[in-house]
């Protein structure tokens, strides 16, 4: 198996892990804690049962990141970045990467924690339903981009 093979590997297991994890969390365990909870007690119950998994989001982000970067410069695809009508997907990728990287390293630890938790306290019922569209959003924009960067990596049906 040569390098290559091993990054695309690499590459796969952990955007799989990574929106598989964002599927479960957002199609799963937050609408459990809509009905388990009583609105003020939704968010601190789904912070307490989500937090394992943003750590785990976090390593693969960053595997996701590396592994894509080491797959463009072996297949010597910077270029592709300027042509984004035939290379859209490639842009796609990037695209929720920077979002998510965002999310979780910057935005989620500095800023939106206090914020849902502040805004919780007045409106219950409308921060948890932000959080959820927030969730619902994020996952269907990477579904597409998966579907998107497989059919483009295997000749895609538009070049
Ligand atoms: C910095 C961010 C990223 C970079 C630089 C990157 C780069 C790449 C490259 C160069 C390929 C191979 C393309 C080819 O064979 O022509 C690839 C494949 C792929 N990427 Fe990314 N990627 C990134 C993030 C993501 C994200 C966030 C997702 C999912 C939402 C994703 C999903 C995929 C998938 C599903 C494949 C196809 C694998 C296959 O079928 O062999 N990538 N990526």
């Amino acid at each position: 198996m040569n390098d290559f093979a091993l990054a695309r590997a690499a590459h796969v297991l952990s955007i799989v892990w990574w929106i598989g994890g964002v599927a479960f969390v957002t199609l799963t365990l937050l609408p459990a804690c809509r009905a388990l909870a009583a609105p003020a007690a939704r968010i601190e119950l789904f912070e307490n049962l989500e937090h394992r998994f943003g750590g785990q989001a976090r390593w693969a982000t960053a595997l996701a990141g590396l592994s894509g970067l080491w797959l463009t410069h072996r297949l010597g695809g910077w270029e592709r970045f300027v042509h984004p009508a035939q290379w859209w997907w490639m842009h796609a990728m990037v695209a929720i990467w920077l979002i998510f990287s965002l999310m979780l390293f910057v935005l989620e630890p500095l800023l939106l924690h206090r914020w849902f938790r502040q805004r919780a306290a007045s409106a219950p019922v409308a921060t948890f339903a932000l959080i959820e569209r927030m969730h619902r959003v994020l996952l269907a924009a990477s579904l597409v981009t998966v579907a998107a960067a497989v059919v483009g990596s295997h000749g895609g049906w538009w070049m």
